[in-house]
């Protein structure tokens, strides 16, 4: 007599929407971006070593008091990794032009364009002619979708900003890998309006590609208290080891 049925495996079981696993498109290390315009935080997270690119945004810039394009060119000189750089511009041929003149800065620069009708067809047009582009603004899955398929290089979901109107930011970042996933588009889920560590963490179980942080994130990441307790009672102990 038979008790059990027929053996099920694990892959047989189709994924929830929220709990599916690391994104087969592309199996590098989730990459780690500095969410920043400010040099001296750019270049003190850049001197631990484990900073990919940078994402500015208008306000970020606003907030150094300097010119645009200088920031974008002092940054681009102290990390060498895509560096955003957002356009002004709302309508498309203020976007093109806008884009191509901040692509032409450095290979490394990445425009940055808003997830509106004008800003997609832009996206399609550069991705025509090999400049790669950073979709910003995006709250919903059927945006994301539409970015990829204009040719986007990243999306970037607003995590904390759809938490602080009563939403799910994180599980949007599931939505997005899981659509992107089922049909192999290469648009990188960049997660974004990360507020604390465990946005990031969630990102990277869900498998965003790359995860922008604030300078103040990328320290707490590394915060343990038990690591600091512990590390006392070695220092400590260490003084009694006979020389
Ligand atoms: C992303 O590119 C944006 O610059 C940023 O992550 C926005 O974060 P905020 O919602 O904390 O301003």
């Amino acid at each position: 007599m038979q008790v059990f049925g027929p053996v099920v495996r694990l892959t047989d079981i189709a994924p929830s929407p929220t709990t599916f696993s690391a994104n087969p498109r592309d199996q590098t290390p989730m990459k780690i971006f500095i969410d920043s315009a400010d040099l001296k935080e750019i270049k003190d997270a850049a001197a631990m070593g484990v900073i990919d690119g940078v994402t500015t945004n208008p306000s970020l810039v606003a907030k150094t008091g300097k010119p645009f394009e200088q920031v974008i060119r002092e940054i681009v000189e102290v990390v060498d990794g895509p560096v955003s750089a957002e356009v002004i511009a709302t309508d498309y041929e203020g976007i093109v032009r806008e884009g191509k003149h901040l692509a032409a800065i450095h290979p490394n620069i990445v425009v940055k364009v808003p997830l509106i009708a004008e800003g997609i067809r832009a996206v399609k047009t550069f991705s025509q002619e090999g400049i790669r582009t950073n979709v910003t603004l995006c709250f919903s899955a059927p945006q994301a979708l539409l970015a990829a398929k204009a040719g986007a290089t990243y999306i970037s979901p607003f995590i904390g900003r759809i938490d602080d109107v009563g939403g799910d930011g994180i599980e949007l970042i599931g939505q997005i890998v899981q659509i992107y996933n089922n049909y192999g588009y290469e648009t990188e889920v960049l997660a974004a309006s990360i507020r604390h560590p465990v946005h990031f963490v969630r990102c990277a179980q869900l498998g965003a590609d790359v995860g922008t942080l604030p300078y103040k994130v990328i320290l707490q990441l590394l915060d343990h208290p038990l690591t600091d307790i512990g590390l006392a009672k070695f220092l400590e102990d260490a003084k009694k080891i006979p020389k």
